[in-house]
């Protein structure tokens, strides 16, 4: 969901600076509300703002005491971030000291997302000391600061107090509101449950040196694996070899053949609650794996290939409770050899792609995936993120829990 930003405007010439602050911030894709105050709107008109947030603007010209009343309420709630910008030293003195007399004070008083004062006023006024005190009391209570610039100010003195470039105040809340994102708490909506994730390619010795393998970067199954444990489940991830580090909180168990993942897998399936099979195992492994580096002789040389055993399809004869998941590789008739499959290996549901398709590749951070449930539902997903992709799934297995 989109991050919404109330801006509250006080009094000060630097006003119109604020229309290209909020300029940015909506060209950034935020919504916003303004909140002007009877000072304000002398030197900007509110229509301004209107118009750059595509949003209404607050204001305290109308004696309007019940709207007044929900509304800063309504706002101080919606506010991921409340930038006052320019905040004179009126604003700052009335929060510091608890007065809550008209809408911008009051939607501060109620907030409960970050306060971000930009002060902006005459120089001797930001450093007597009483502002000064003020602004060391927010900052102890937790308010946020952007520090003035210095140099020539509106009424002709130089020194500290003048509002930061647009640039600047939009590059803070920007980083303060991506941090406040990272620091959100995932919903533990998989919380107990037990998920195998098979991942990357396995490799097929042909002898100590050579090796028979495929293009899987293991991106998609290292994805899901750190989505789920983001999720709150215990996740085991049986990876063949990739260059990716084990997601926190996973468990990995490294393994270099099918046999050795068939192993892994089996060891570890009455645990499970769910298996995703997002790993590319190679179908066929040379007969014998020479002890030896196999020497030239300019002959042809012939590899005669056994199948490897079809791990998913072993898991889907051996299934009591668990929820199998399957992927499918195709580079033609993705949806018939995917539902193919679905029977074949007795699964729940199966994502499949078509690894020939740019945007769905092997080495590829993104997916074009097709979900296709065992009754045949389809739902086909846009490209995307395989991150993104990775919940999506998680998000269908869940429905399978309950
Ligand atoms: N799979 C498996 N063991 C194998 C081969 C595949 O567990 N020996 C799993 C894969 O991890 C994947 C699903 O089966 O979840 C489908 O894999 P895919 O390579 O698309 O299909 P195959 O069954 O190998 O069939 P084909 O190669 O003919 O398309």
């Amino acid at each position: 969901m989109s991050k919404h930003i109330v801006i509250g405007v006080t009094g000060g010439i630097a006003a119109y600076k604020v229309l290209d602050v909020a300029s940015k911030l909506r060209k950034l894709g935020y919504s916003m509300n303004t909140i002007m105050t009877k000072n304000a709107i002398e030197f900007v008109q509110p229509l301004a703002f209107q118009t750059i947030t595509n949003n209404y603007v607050v204001t305290d010209t109308f004696e309007r005491p019940y709207t007044w009343d929900v509304e800063h309420i309504a706002l101080a709630k919606k506010a991921d971030v409340i930038l006052i910008a320019p905040a004179t030293a009126n604003i700052i003195g009335k929060v510091a000291n608890g007065i809550a007399d008209d809408m911008l004070s009051t939607t501060v008083m109620a907030a409960r997302g970050k306060v971000v004062f930009a002060p902006a006023m005459n120089s001797a006024m930001y450093e007597n000391p009483i502002v000064q005190e003020n602004i060391a009391y927010l900052k102890e209570k937790g308010y946020l600061f952007i520090e003035p610039d210095s140099g020539w100010l509106a009424c002709g003195d130089k020194g500290s107090g003048k509002l930061p470039a647009p640039e600047k105040i939009v590059e803070y809340v920007v980083e303060l509101l991506e941090k406040e994102e990272e620091a959100e708490v995932v919903e533990q909506d998989l919380a107990g449950k037990n998920i195998l994730v098979t991942a990357g390619p396995t490799i097929e010795a042909i002898d100590p040196f050579r090796y028979i393998t495929n293009h899987s970067s293991g991106k998609m199954g290292y994805a899901i694996a750190e989505n789920a444990a983001k999720r709150g489940a215990n996740v085991l991830l049986v990876s063949g070899q990739t260059v990716l580090d084990c997601p926190e909180r996973v468990e990995r168990i490294n393994v270099r053949s099918a046999r050795e993942m068939y192993d892994a897998v089996h060891e570890h399936f009455d645990w499970a609650d769910a298996v995703i099979k997002t790993a590319a195992v190679s179908d066929y492994r040379p007969k014998e794996a020479s002890d030896h580096k196999i020497k030239k002789s300019g002959e042809n040389l012939i590899l005669e290939l056994v199948p490897n055993p079809d791990i998913l399809k072993s898991l889907g004869e051996r299934k009591t409770h668990q929820v199998l998941v399957g992927f499918a590789a195709e580079t033609q008739n993705v949806i018939e050899y995917a539902e193919d499959k679905i029977r074949k290996k007795n699964l729940d549901f199966i994502v499949a792609n078509n690894i020939a398709k740019e945007g769905a590749g092997f080495k590829s951070d993104t997916n074009i995936a097709t979900i296709i449930d065992r009754d045949g539902t389809i739902i086909e997903h846009e490209q995307m993120q395989k991150s993104e992709l990775g919940n999506v799934i998680l998000d269908k297995l869940k429905m399978y829990f309950k």
